[in-house]
C-alpha cells in the first residue's frame, strides 16, 4: 500500500520540476518589499536556485499603496544586485501590482513594471476584491498590457464561477507552485490543485519572500500527475 503511495508522488528535489524553470514571481530583489532584506540573502537564495534548476527569474516586488516602491528606485536596486550576482540565471525586473488606486494612478502615468510581452502581474486583497475589478482589468488591456492574476487560488473570494469568469475575460492565472505543497493551507491546496487540473494556469511561480520556503518546497512531495501540468 505505501509503495502505491510513493509510486504516485515524487520528492520535488528529487524530480525535474525545476530543471530550465522559469521563476515568475519572487521577492528575492532585496529591501523593497516584506520579501528579502539583505543583498548577500538574495545572492545566497539565488546561488540556491540555481543549484536546483532554474535558468531563469523575475523579480517582481510589490507596488502598492501600503508599499509605494518606486519604479525608478526598484530600477537602481536591481542594476546593484545584478552588478553584484555573478552566476549563470538570467534576472529580470517586473513587479506585483495590487490594483489599487496607486496602481489606477501609475497605469494613467504608464509608469510601470511589466513582466515579459507587455503582461502585468496584479494580485488583489486576500478578502475582497477591488471595487469595479472587471473595470480595472478592461483599463490594463487598453493601456496595451495583458493582466496576469498573481495566485488565483489564494483568494478567499473567488469560486469556480468567477475563476471560469476571469477566464472568459482573457485573464492569465499565475500559480504559486507552494500551494501544492500546503503552504497556504488545505483550502489554497484544493483550489490549486482544481484549477492546475482544469488547465487554467499559463505561469507558475514561487513567489518566494525568503530562502526557507524553497527549502520546504524542495523537501515535501507532488503528485506526479500534478507536477506533469505546473505551467
Ligand atoms: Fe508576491
Amino acid at each position: 500500500m505505501l509503495m502505491g503511495l510513493f509510486d504516485r508522488s515524487i520528492k520535488v528535489s528529487d524530480s525535474s520540476v525545476l530543471d530550465g524553470r522559469v521563476d515568475w514571481h519572487c521577492h528575492i530583489l532585496p529591501g523593497v518589499d516584506d520579501g528579502f532584506k539583505k543583498l548577500d540573502d538574495s545572492l545566497a537564495a539565488l546561488l540556491r536556485y540555481e543549484q536546483v534548476g532554474f535558468k531563469e527569474v523575475w523579480l517582481t516586488p510589490h507596488i502598492m499603496e501600503d508599499i509605494p516602491n518606486r519604479t525608478s528606485a526598484l530600477k537602481e536596486r536591481f542594476v546593484e544586485l545584478g552588478l553584484a550576482y555573478k552566476g549563470q540565471l538570467r534576472l529580470h525586473l517586473a513587479s506585483e501590482n495590487m490594483m489599487d488606486a496607486l496602481f489606477e494612478q501609475r497605469l494613467e502615468d504608464g509608469d510601470l513594471l511589466p513582466l515579459k510581452d507587455k503582461r502585468l502581474l496584479v494580485e488583489t486583497s486576500y478578502f475582497n476584491p477591488p471595487y469595479g475589478m472587471d473595470d480595472i482589468l478592461k483599463r490594463i488591456k487598453s493601456k496595451g498590457f495583458f493582466p496576469l492574476l498573481a495566485h488565483p487560488e489564494r483568494y478567499m473570494y473567488m469560486n469556480n464561477k468567477r475563476y471560469e469568469e476571469l477566464k472568459g475575460m482573457d485573464i492569465e492565472f499565475q500559480l504559486n507552485i507552494t500551494a501544492l505543497i500546503g503552504a497556504y493551507g488545505p483550502e489554497v491546496k484544493s483550489k490549486a490543485e482544481h484549477l492546475l487540473q482544469a488547465g487554467m494556469y499559463e505561469y507558475s511561480g514561487t513567489d518566494l519572500h525568503r530562502l526557507s520556503s524553497l527549502e520546504h518546497l524542495l523537501d515535501a512531495h507532488l503528485k506526479k500527475k500534478l507536477i506533469k501540468l505546473i505551467p
